[in-house]
């Protein structure tokens, strides 16, 4: 890993993408703070000091949705590193005891490079109004934790589970199905035009995620889960 420590940035996302043409892969761009953190679907990510604020340049020939998943799963080995015992909302949320304490935003360029981004909530306070839905490794463990050791954890894994993508991507997706708790409940999925309501089966070898619906089965490539 080559490590690039900001202080502030609009978004380690947009960095990483502007240096990834030129940057050999297994670049890391960490901020203390982001001013304007994104999420999914164009929404904003909240990114004070104290949390995990991540971008990782990757080059695997093409970019994949399954990518999100090499992610999801290194933050998952990492809280358990801490104690902390959490699972992956699919398509690509981190949650612990009923909250979201990690999200995963992968972008890119055609075959050139993809941009794997992870924000993790560790010691960075939860807003009042996010407290429902939202929770963070401090929360968790009872006291602050070294960012730097939970950034070196997080790469151990994510080179780990990088490498089991290029050469064992089944056996990722076993791992992802092991560890997506909304398998076998009854789960709503907004699409971007439709809202499927139905019982989650399997999450297939291309990512997607198998519904059944009044006894149909219906592919899901991607949406926001709840469960109902
Ligand atoms: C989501 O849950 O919608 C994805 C959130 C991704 C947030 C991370 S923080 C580091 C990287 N830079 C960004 O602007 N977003 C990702």
């Amino acid at each position: 890993w080559k490590i690039i420590h900001l202080e502030e940035v609009d978004s380690t996302n947009e960095y990483a993408k502007k240096i990834a043409g030129t940057s050999p892969e297994g670049t890391v761009v960490v901020a203390k703070r982001q001013s304007s953190g994104r999420g999914r679907k164009g929404r904003s990510w909240a990114s004070p000091e104290g949390g995990l604020w991540m971008s990782v340049v990757l080059k695997p020939g093409k970019i994949d949705p399954r990518l999100a998943f090499v992610g999801a799963l290194a933050v998952v080995d990492v809280l358990g590193d801490f104690g902390i015992n959490s699972g992956i909302k699919w398509p690509n949320d981190v949650w612990v005891g009923g909250r979201k304490i990690a999200g995963i935003l992968v972008e890119g360029r055609g075959s050139e490079y993809a941009v794997l981004g992870i924000g993790l909530n560790v010691n960075n306070p939860i807003p009042e109004e996010l407290k429902e839905s939202a929770t963070s490794m401090m929360h968790h463990v009872g006291r602050g934790l070294p960012l730097e050791k939970v950034l070196e954890r997080l790469l151990f894994h994510l080179g780990g589970w990088y490498r089991v993508y290029l050469e064992r991507p089944d056996l990722l997706m076993a791992k992802v199905r092991e560890r997506t708790f909304i398998l076998g409940k009854t789960v709503r999925v907004v699409e971007e035009h439709s809202v499927i309501t139905g019982r989650a089966l399997d999450v297939l070898d291309d990512g997607s995620l198998l519904l059944e619906v009044g006894g149909e089965l219906r592919r899901v490539i991607y949406g926001d889960v709840s469960i109902r």
